[in-house]
């Protein structure tokens, strides 16, 4: 199936994949990402460490927010679910810690490898409603590709 976003320029989950290490990878994702699709106002990677989500590489304003516990905010919840979670108006999500007050959408899309949780991709909008079907395609093809590269391995 083709990736949605031609205007990726490049097939993301496969340049994910011949990345040099994860943390590699994730810059990738990140920065093109964040270049090429303008609605993507922040785009960032937790990583789940133990009980919490940890603030990994970012594009966008910081954020307060660099340690998540999973039983809070939408990051917490998509962990929690093991399933992406948009959310097109922040505003009325009493789940929902704000980052900047630009934001009025939200997707978050977790890492996963078979059922367990490395991470997630998070995506605010300063456009309400900016995350569509193709978007969710893209960022669970992309969150693939990164599971394989976070995978854990054996020293
Ligand atoms: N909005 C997220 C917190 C992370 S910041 O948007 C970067 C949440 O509700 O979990």
């Amino acid at each position: 199936m083709a990736l949605p976003y031609q205007e990726l320029g490049v097939n993301l989950p496969a340049a994910i994949a011949q990345a040099t290490d994860r943390q590699a990878a994730m810059f990738r994702a990140v920065t093109t990402l964040k270049e090429a699709l303008p609605h993507y106002s922040w785009v960032g990677i937790y990583v789940l460490e133990g009980e919490e989500l940890v603030l990994g590489p970012y594009l966008g304003k910081p954020s307060p927010h660099t340690r998540i516990p999973l039983n809070r905010g939408i990051c917490g919840a998509a962990a929690s679910r093991k399933a992406t979670i948009v959310v097109d108006d922040v505003n009325s999500d009493l789940r929902y810690l704000a980052c900047s007050i630009e934001t009025r959408s939200e997707i978050v899309v977790p890492i996963l490898l078979g059922d367990l949780v490395l991470g997630e991709i998070d995506i605010d909008s300063d456009q309400p409603a900016a995350f569509t079907a193709a978007d969710r395609a893209l960022l669970e093809r992309v969150a693939a590709a990164l599971a394989e590269q976070m995978r854990p391995r054996r020293t």
